[in-house]
This record gives structure tokens, sequence and C-alpha cells, in this order.
């Protein structure tokens, strides 16, 4: 539990976290389907355009007709949140049907044994080829009030035609769709992956960010565009003093992309934010401290470190009216005479006071020597981002 003291003066995120039991990945039938036989049917030619044209509601099986389990668990999965890149879902098109099947964790027996049903009962899916276009086809729909509808149609129907343990895998797998569908806030765990420019400079394709369900007001479970777009900045341009600190570093970006860079890096942030930011950093094979800064009390960290860190970076640290103030307070703590501070604030509309009030604070014991605008996004809209470099007066 976080406690109140960190709890922010905001709107509230509405939150919603799906109970989440064991889905088996094995087919519940014992019928033995080879891989080439459904590898045959991939071989399909399309006689129509229905791998192109956007789905409709009535394109998904009726629950009137009482899909079989098999028919059910392939459309829910296939309809699961696609590949996150940077702060967009994946649209992309996956030419091997099969590989659609793998992204998506279906066994090709259930897929073999479901098409029967689909043949039948739902022609505009009616091959293997059809069924792996899901994905990219109900984009559109997916923002759809009948989507939702179709959704909360299977949450509220007894399945009576299906056993326990189907009803289960089945509800269970509803209502994660509904949730992954209700803006990030509310989403289940996910996995991000980043791609920036000049990607080659760190020796990495792209970096992966483990961001669970967001629980309480833990924001710092969530990447936020600031650390994209500093992310950015610091690829391109990496004169930075050693040893480097970060406070409220979040999912870790900017200290992942920091220890590619090989700089010597201390990553913190508060004690329910720690663990995802270690794994982070572990699922990146990147190295550095990472370790509890309180902006409120900082003397337990410097006590464990006593370093001269040369450079600390902030990335979209002010979102409580307190926060300008505890931030002051805690670089005064932490900065020497060379030390450098990199920060980087979205000019939210609602935080203008805020804003002012900490380039007011700063002002008083430090100059501005370069600042910078940039445009930017992330799943919350389109933003405009402030960078400043300060050196202590
Ligand atoms: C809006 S998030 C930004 C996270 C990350 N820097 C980014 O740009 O993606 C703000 C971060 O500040 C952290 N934070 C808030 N209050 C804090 C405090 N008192 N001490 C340390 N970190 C704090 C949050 O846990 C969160 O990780």
């Amino acid at each position: 539990m976080i406690s109140h003291s960190h709890r922010m003066d905001f709107d509230p995120l509405s939150l919603f976290t799906p109970i989440v039991r064991e889905i088996p990945t094995e087919s519940p039938s014992n019928t033995f389907i080879s891989k080439d036989s459904v590898e045959e049917q991939v071989v399909e030619v399309f006689e129509d355009e229905d791998h192109l044209t956007p789905l409709h509601i009535l394109d998904f099986p009726l629950l009137q007709l009482k899909p079989p389990f098999e028919v059910l668990l392939v459309l829910l999965r296939l309809i699961s949140l696609n590949e996150v890149w940077n702060f967009q879902q994946d649209e992309e098109d996956r030419e091997d049907p099969l590989v659609v099947f793998q992204d998506k964790k279906i066994p090709l027996e259930i897929v073999y044994i479901s098409i029967e049903w689909f043949k039948v009962y739902c022609t505009r899916l009616d091959s293997v080829i059809k069924l792996s276009c899901v994905p990219k086809l109900a984009f559109a729909l997916k923002k759809t009030n009948d989507y939702n509808d179709y959704l909360t149609r299977i949450i509220s129907s007894d399945l009576g035609w299906l056993n326990d343990e189907q009803i289960a895998i089945i509800h269970k797998e509803t209502s994660l769709r509904i949730s992954e569908n209700c803006g990030r806030t509310a989403q289940p765990e996910l996995i991000r992956k980043i791609k920036l420019h000049n990607m080659e400079k760190l020796g990495k394709e792209y970096i992966k960010l483990k961001e669970p369900a967001l629980t309480s007001d833990n924001l710092g479970l969530k990447t936020w565009g600031s650390s994209l777009i500093l992310s950015q900045r610091l690829i391109n341009d990496h004169e930075l003093k050693e040893p480097i600190l970060e406070l409220g570093s979040g999912t870790g970006l900017i200290g992942i992309i920091l220890s590619c860079l090989k700089f010597e890096v201390y990553l913190t942030d508060l004690p329910d934010i720690v663990p995802n930011l270690k794994e982070n950093m572990i699922i990146n094979d990147c190295s550095g401290i990472i370790d509890e800064l309180d902006w409120k009390n900082c003397e337990p960290f410097l006590k464990k470190y006593p370093v001269d860190f040369n450079t600390i970076i902030l990335s979209d640290p002010i979102y409580s009216p307190d926060h300008p103030q505890l931030i002051y307070e805690v670089l005064n703590r932490l900065c020497k005479p060379t030390t450098e501070i990199l920060i980087q604030i979205p000019l939210r509309r609602n935080y203008e006071d805020i804003r002012s009030k900490l380039w007011d604070l700063l002002n008083k014991k430090y100059r501005e020597v370069y600042s910078d605008i940039e445009r930017g996004s992330d799943e919350f809209g389109d933003t405009t981002y402030c960078f400043k470099k300060f050196v202590p007066l």
C-alpha cells in the first residue's frame, strides 16, 4: 500500500484490475493436429477483399449460436492488445499467419478445431488466413460501443453450453479484453517496446519496459512521454558528467538509455516503484545502482551512497502542489558546486502554477544555462515539453 503522504492532489485515475487465473495453453481436446495441416490452410488464396475490410461486430460469432469454447478462445485472444511500440499499438501487417497465432498465444490445434465452426456459422472469418487478419481488422471496431457491448454480453452470459473450467477461462479472457480497452490507467500489465532514432549507439534494436497494472496512484509504473523525448535528446547529445543520479525514474527508460551509453547511473524512486525499475534494468541487460530515494528525506540514500553526483536528471517530476518545494530541497541537499541539473517538464495547462513555482525556486540558487521546447505525445495526448539545464549559482 502506498502511504497517504505520497498521494497526488489531482483527479484520481479510474482503475480496474481484472482477476487473473491460470489459463491452460494446451488444447482442451486430445485430437492430434499436425502443424502441417494448418500450414496447408495458410496457402489458401483470397477470393475476396475480406482481409482488407475492417470488421463489424456482426462479423464476430453470435452468442445465440452457442459458439464452442475453442471459437470463443481464438476470437478473444486474437482481439487482445497488440504489441505497444512507444505509445501506439502495433497496426502492422503480419505476413505469416502462424506468427500471428504465436504472438497471440493461440495453440494451432485450437485454431484448427475452431475453423470448422467459423466456416459454417461465421463466414467472414471462415479461413485460417482471415482469422489471422482479425488483430489488424478489429482495430476500428474496438473503439465502438458495439465492441464493449459484445464483451459485456459474454461476461453476463452463463455460457451454459461450456464446462466450468472453460467458462472460467472465457470470462477471464473477456474481462482482460474489457480492461485493455479502457485506456492505459485500467489496462493490465503490458510490455512496452521503445524504439528511438540512432538506437545503434546503444547497441540495441529496442528497449523493453514492463509496466504492471496501475494500482493506487503509482504513476511511476507507467512510462511517460517526457522520458521518451528526453531519452532521444540524451542519445543525440550525451556529453554528460558522471556519476549521474536520476530522481523519480519510474519505469527506467532514461536510466536504461544512460546505462547503454556506458554512464555510471543511480536510478531512484519511491519504494513501490523500485522493484519494477530493477526488473526493467535486468530485462534490458543494463547495470547501475537502483534504490529508494524519497524526495521528502534523501538522508538514508546519501548515507548508503556518499557520492558527489555531477549530473542530476528529472523527467516529469511535478504533478502536485508540494512537489516544487520538495524537489528544490532535495536538489539543494544533493547538488555540489559541479553538479548540472537536467530537468524536463511537460507544459500541461492545469499545472502552470506549480511549474512557475518550481522555476522561481530554482532561480534562487541555480542559473539556467539552457532551455528548449519540444513536442511529443503519450497515451494521454500531445504535449509540449520544456527542457532546462541548471547549474548552481
Ligand atoms: C510522472 S512520473 C514520471 C516517471 C518517469 N520519470 C518518466 O518520465 O516516465 C513521476 C515519478 O516521480 C516519482 N515520485 C513522486 N513523488 C516522489 C517522491 N516523493 N520521491 C521520489 N519519487 C517520487 C513517481 O513515483 C514517479 O515515478
